[in-house]
């Protein structure tokens, strides 16, 4: 396993555990994609490149018609010398001319994973983990060096590519554009899944057949958004959860990004992910060089459910950092929709007091402590404490909480700043905005221009304080607007397109600096919930809020579409008190209960206001959590029933060794005369007996595989259902 190198074939083989992906050298140093898919030993050229001459695909030699880049399967395509098709990269020199052509001069092989500048990315903590090459591609005419690097971890399906553009040349050069990864694939008989959605609706499945031309996703939000997730998967058209190939590709990126398939004529797919082109460019002067973000691939033949637990566990492990990225989560209480703006630090206390009596574990205070917020129209930057909310101040508060046996968490916003605030009246040109024109407002605020150092700085230096002033080992970190009229002050004229991803290399400079500065903090990012649920944010916050909807039937499709690619562990998922604040629905506190407890669990609500058979379910939640908890933060992850496919959802958490599992199943509405159901669990070793904890039943492993679990009849709306099984 590694990476093999066929010199006499040109022939970079790079094999995972059960994956491999070969690239050939053709002709005059063309770098060719030959193959992904299911592990092979060898490449032997069973099935090598074809060459055919095509009417209407030109030849760069006159002297082979049969030889076109039109119909060549590439690794980095260019447009302009005989490829038509959507081109992974393009840059424009001072005479305009955009023509590049990017030949093979070397390659390099070494243990490891090296870092990506500025940028978030996997990484390895030991250099026999995986294996990286960088192949170097020039154009020797204007010295432009393009640098494609691939790691392959060996112990899984997951392979991770990135671009290098390097400026040797004597005139600037000016990219238009600079993907990630491109793959051209032989065929086109796939599928295209992608996730969208919206503020609180993130992240819905959607699967449609690939047909010729161009289709795709994007963002063009300044962040990864609610609307679009940085991922997609093409599927085989006989994959479905459990069986068949699929091939994913996620952005490790949390600014605009494009996500693309192209059908060309002959029925080849290129799958292109990067940096979205649109309104952006990026000026190299020589010496200089631009790296993209981190595109990663997997690989799997066990359908959608394989690829998930890849992504899983290669980023519960390999992209999330920190104390706690191998820590159990704690079970927290968040004063949000209990209080909104509106509490004083007694009630503060309060809630945490009645938390502390549930068995919960922190104490998260909300917006609204700063400044002199009392609604969403001030005081954005302005991060002091508002002493009429909170007199005693916020040392005072958390100590309070702290003394009480809780851990203390506090929320910000330090991206933004609302027009009525001190730090705009100072600096009002510190936002992102084009000069003379209007600067339109999203919840009365104005995004900070992180594409400045001294903004950077700026808000490095007032979170430091508020952190260093008390003893607050959480922070939830929002963000509750996407951009608009992006230019910055401080860019000249030929730069302002630089400048939504030089905020994005600000805003991973600053995260960078906060979380190396506070180590034992646990992070949680948000943006309106899920607007930037994406693998950049999780590097550096092991967990983010995943909706601003706490409706558990909502929640249950939520849920699972960001199942699909990110872990559980991953996933903030709280009970809130019904009727529900964004749904107005009535659901039970069990399923409620079984929904937040499938991802990293916690409260939203007044926890004053309970009833006593309330205060007693809590109890018994908080418990049956702290019980399944390493299971679900740590376990493998298996979907049972999908609620895009209907009235049903049903999923379940297996231990790495198998040797524990917890299934949930849910009903949203009750159907008349409905049929007697069985559930077939997933993960277990059919081998070995299991029991079913609560009752003395021992079932085989193959049973509870083969022949399911009789689903028991329900009646009413809402209902859920959790059984447990312990080897024995
Ligand atoms: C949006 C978040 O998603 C909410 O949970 C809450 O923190 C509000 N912002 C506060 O303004």
């Amino acid at each position: 396993m590694g990476i093999i190198v066929d010199a006499g074939e040109r022939v970079f083989h790079l094999q995972g555990k059960d994956t491999s992906y070969c690239l050939q050298i053709v002709r005059d140093g063309y770098l060719a994609h030959l193959y992904w898919g299911r592990k092979i030993k060898t490449y032997s050229g069973s099935n090598p490149i074809r060459f055919v001459g095509r009417s209407f695909s030109p030849n760069p030699d006159p002297s082979d018609r049969t030889f076109s880049l039109d119909t060549l399967p590439q690794e980095y395509p260019a447009y302009g010398n005989t490829d038509f098709r959507a081109p992974a990269y393009q840059i424009q020199l001072e005479n305009g001319a955009t023509i590049t052509d990017l030949r093979y001069q070397k390659y390099e092989i070494y243990r490891g994973k090296p870092q990506l500048s500025g940028l978030p990315a996997t990484y390895v903590e030991d250099e026999r983990e995986a294996e990286t090459v960088e192949i170097t591609l020039e154009d020797s005419l204007i010295g432009l060096r393009v640098i494609l690097m691939y790691t392959v971890f060996e112990h899984d399906n997951v392979i991770t590519r990135s671009v290098r553009l390097q400026n040797h040349g004597s005139q600037p050069i000016k990219i238009l554009r600079a993907l990630s990864a491109s793959i051209d694939f032989r065929d086109d008989q796939f599928d295209l899944l992608t996730l969208y959605g919206a503020h609180i609706n993130e992240r819905n499945v959607v699967k449609r057949s690939i047909v010729p031309g161009i289709q795709g996703i994007e963002s063009r939000r300044g962040a990864s958004s609610h609307q679009q997730n940085p991922f997609m998967v093409l599927m085989r058209k006989n994959a479905d959860e459990d069986h068949g190939e699929v091939y994913g590709f996620n952005l490790v990126y949390s600014g605009n990004f494009t996500a693309q398939v192209e059908v060309d004529q002959f029925h080849t797919t290129r799958a292109l992910i990067g940096i979205n082109p649109f309104d952006f460019s990026w000026y190299l002067e020589p010496g200089d060089f631009f790296q993209t973000p981190e595109a990663v691939l997997v690989y799997s033949h066990e359908g959608l459910g394989g690829m998930s637990r890849t992504y899983h566990r290669q980023y519960r492990t390999r992209l999330c950092r920190g104390t706690h990225r191998d820590l159990l989560r704690p079970i927290l209480v968040n004063n949000w929709e209990a209080t909104y703006m509106k509490f004083t630090a007694e009630k503060i206390i309060e809630i945490a007091k009645a938390g502390k009596e549930a068995g919960i574990e922190l104490l998260v205070l909300d917006d609204g402590w700063f400044g002199k917020r009392d609604n969403d129209k001030s005081s954005l930057g302005d991060w002091e404490v508002n002493t009429h909310k909170l007199p005693r101040g916020l040392k005072d508060l958390a100590g309070r909480v702290r003394k009480l046996g809780m851990e203390f968490g506090l929320w910000f916003e330090p991206e933004m700043v609302s027009v009525d605030s001190k730090l705009y009246r100072q600096h009002p040109d510190w936002c992102l905005h084009v000069p003379d024109r209007n600067r339109s407002e999203g919840r009365n605020q104005l995004v900070l221009d992180l594409s400045r150092k001294e903004v950077c700085d700026f808000i490095i230096g007032a979170v430091t304080k508020i952190l260093a002033s008390a003893p607050i080992t959480y922070v939830k970190w929002d963000m509750n607007r996407h951009m608009t009229e992006i230019g910055s002050a401080a860019l000249p004229p030929e730069r302002q397109r630089e400048t939504a991803h030089r905020y994005m290399l600000g805003l991973y400079y600053v995260l960078e600096e906060i979380t190396s500065r506070f180590p034992d903090v646990l992070f949680e990012s948000c943006s309106g919930g899920g607007g930037r649920f994406d693998p950049g944010m999780l590097y550096y916050m092991p967990q983010v809020w995943t909706s601003d909807n706490t409706d558990a039937v909502s929640r249950l499709k939520i849920q699972y579409g960001t199942s699909i690619v990110y872990p559980a562990i991953t996933m903030g998922a709280h009970v809130s008190a019904v009727p529900n604040h964004q749904m107005h629905r009535d659901t039970s506190f069990e399923l409620r209960g079984h929904v937040a407890m499938s991802g990293n669990f916690g409260y939203e609500l007044d926890l004053t206001k309970l009833t006593a058979k309330e205060s007693v379910q809590i109890k018994e939640q908080v418990q049956l959590y702290k019980d399944i908890r390493v299971l679900v933060q740590f376990g493998d992850f298996y979907r049972l029933l999908s609620p895009f496919e209907g009235n049903l959802a049903a999923w379940m958490f297996v231990t790495e060794d198998q040797s524990e599992a917890v299934v949930f199943w849910y009903q949203v509405l009750a159907e008349p005369n409905a049929p007697l159901a069985t559930l077939r669990l997933k993960g277990l070793n059919p081998d070995c007996g299991y029991q079913e904890i609560g009752t003395d039943k021992v079932y085989g492993g193959d049973e509870l595989l083969y022949t399911g679990i009789a689903i028991p009849r329900v009646r009413g709306d809402f209902h859920s259902l959790l059984w447990r099984f312990k080897r024995v």
